[in-house]
């Protein structure tokens, strides 16, 4: 398989290398924003199906790249594929989102959980590879999971929580469960990653959107520690260095912590300042962010506005990918997506031409 790309901003950025202008990709960048994806899923009947149909995920992947000159396409699918192959039974609901059947209620359903067989993971990796051949080469693939400790969250509590009680409580009462779950965890996402870079991906993200929710202490032995055994594994079973991005929503106290975690890039969800965060990790690692995504519901002119900031936030040096705090919100006008794209190539291209200019 060609790892070649003709628009290789985004991975370029990622190594910390110039470019022109500064890559940008959306989280959650297909989804209910658009109508054609609203389309697709009245279509497919369910999201799951959306998932677990190559054809239909390579659809709606392609959906916003359409639209938009994006610098990076990422695999539709969502984290929970991982916990529903180890047979917790996953459905999402349009009012509550998803949901477990099964699960990990006491102790005993936690000792009886075991990795998944990664034949009930092959839709996915499928959709990689459908993905990357419809791409053509045209730009990156970004594969991804869920952190350990993420997946646990909803694996513990049996759907989405605001706190998540239950899990930060087992923490503190029975750690050893918790541990045991947050291994098993681990060891299926670094296969399920590394199968993903083995069928196309060119990128990897793990997203750990509640990992915040933790003290300091918790943060690294429960959720940092896992990542960071994620990471290593990876990095044992790929023989290319794939680039490895690593989203702790609320983690901008401990930038320095995720920067020696063995990542290429820190995504930052929108409390942190770039120029703040740029000062702790020096050029360790790039950084990925952080338009908060209720900008998105604005104005075209304060969507601009607000882009420059962060373009100025990030300074002219390498190692910056334009990104949003957070995934984009179902009532995003597509329009607005329109103006943030072309704001943040344009202007940062005009940036960068003025400071390779002035460096020379
Ligand atoms: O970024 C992309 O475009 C790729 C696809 C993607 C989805 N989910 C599709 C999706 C990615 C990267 C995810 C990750 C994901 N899934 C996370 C981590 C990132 C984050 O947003 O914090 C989490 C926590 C989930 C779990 C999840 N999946 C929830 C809580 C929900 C329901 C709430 C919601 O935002 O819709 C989902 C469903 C989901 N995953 C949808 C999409 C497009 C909406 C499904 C629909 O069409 O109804």
């Amino acid at each position: 398989m060609t790892r070649q790309v003709r628009n290789d901003v985004f991975l370029r950025a990622l190594r910390r290398e110039p470019t022109a202008y500064t890559p940008i990709w959306l989280m959650r960048q297909a989804g209910r924003y658009l109508p054609e994806y609203n389309a697709t899923r009245a279509r497919a009947g369910s999201f799951m199906r959306l998932c677990s149909s190559p054809d239909l995920a390579t659809e709606v992947t392609l959906q916003p790249l359409e639209r938009f000159p994006l610098d990076a396409a990422i695999l539709f699918s969502d984290i929970l594929t991982v916990p529903n192959a180890m047979g917790l039974g996953l459905s999402f609901s349009e009012a509550e989102g998803p949901r477990f059947e099964r699960p990990l209620v006491d102790e005993a359903a936690i000792a009886r959980l075991v990795p998944p067989d990664a034949e009930q993971l092959s839709y996915v990796f499928d959709a990689v590879a459908a993905i990357k051949r419809a791409l053509g080469g045209s730009v990156p693939l970004i594969g991804f999971a869920g952190s350990p400790f993420t997946l646990a969250c909803y694996m513990i509590e049996g759907a989405g929580s605001a706190e998540f009680a239950r899990v930060r409580r087992l923490l503190y009462t029975r750690p050893d469960l918790l541990h045991r779950v947050l291994s098993i965890n681990a060891e299926a996402t670094a296969i399920y990653l590394a199968e993903q870079v083995r069928h196309g991906a060119d990128a990897l993200m793990i997203f750990d959107t509640w990992g915040g929710l933790l003290s300091t202490r918790a943060y690294v032995a429960f959720s940092l520690a896992y990542i960071e055994r994620v990471l290593a594994e990876i990095r044992l079973r790929c023989e290319a260095a794939v680039p490895l991005i690593v989203f702790t929503k609320g983690g901008g106290q401990w930038v320095e912590r995720i920067a020696n975690s063995g990542c290429t890039a820190i995504g930052l969800d929108w409390s942190t300042d770039i120029a703040d965060a740029r000062a702790k990790v020096g050029r360790r690692v790039a950084l990925q962010g952080n338009l908060d995504p209720q900008v998105l519901l604005t104005t075209p002119e304060v969507v601009e506005r607000e882009a420059r900031a962060i373009l100025d936030a990030a300074g002219p040096e390498p190692g910056h990918v334009f990104n949003l705090g957070h995934g984009i919100l179902p009532a995003t006008p597509p329009e607005n997506v329109a103006a943030l794209v072309e704001c943040v190539k344009t202007e940062s291209g005009a940036r960068n031409r003025a400071y390779f200019s002035g460096a020379r």
